[in-house]
């Protein structure tokens, strides 16, 4: 599925959809329930887990977590209790995001999990990951693919 956001508010709107798509073709998860959001700097995957944490329910604005790697959030879903948001930018390799316990996150089947840059931690990532492609295009307009 792919669309075309020409500003957050459009992302809102798009995150919505994904969101249930990804809620509704993920129905027999074994462990958490993973997102991947590829894309270069500054192309609106944070803004996107913005507007997933509000559809969820949380009453605070999800902030990007780049310095502290990742954040939990309590959310108001029948499936899952749990969001984490991870950014692992700063990260040079898998080793990091084992030592904050990444295994056993996505272990909990509670648990939605979104995380930036997974290319910089791509062998821990699971097989059955969504992935979500986030770029830029002319006038300031984003596209924003779920795969
Ligand atoms: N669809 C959109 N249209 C226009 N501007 C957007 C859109 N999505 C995000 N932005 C804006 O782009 C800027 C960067 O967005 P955001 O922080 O979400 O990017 P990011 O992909 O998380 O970047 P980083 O890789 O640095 O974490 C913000 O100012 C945000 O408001
Ligand atoms: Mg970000």
């Amino acid at each position: 599925m792919k669309k075309i956001s020409k500003n957050t508010k459009e992302t809102g709107e798009i995150a919505k959809i994904f969101l249930e798509k990804i809620l509704k073709t993920s129905a027999k998860q074994k462990g958490a329930l993973v997102v991947a959001l590829s894309g270069d700097l500054g192309a609106g995957k944070t803004a996107f887990t913005q507007a997933v944490g509000k559809h969820l329910g949380l009453k605070d604005k999800i902030k990007s977590p780049t310095f502290v790697i990742f954040k939990k959030y309590k959310i108001k879903s029948k499936k899952y209790k749990f969001l984490y948001h991870f950014d692992a930018y700063r990260l040079k390799n898998e080793k990091e995001l084992l030592h904050l316990g990444w295994e056993e996150i996505i272990g909990n089947k509670e648990h939605i999990v979104f995380i930036e840059w997974p290319e910089n931690v791509s062998g821990v990532i699971p097989s059955n990951a969504r992935y979500i492609y986030i770029s830029h295009k002319e006038k300031g307009h984003r596209s924003l693919e779920l795969k």
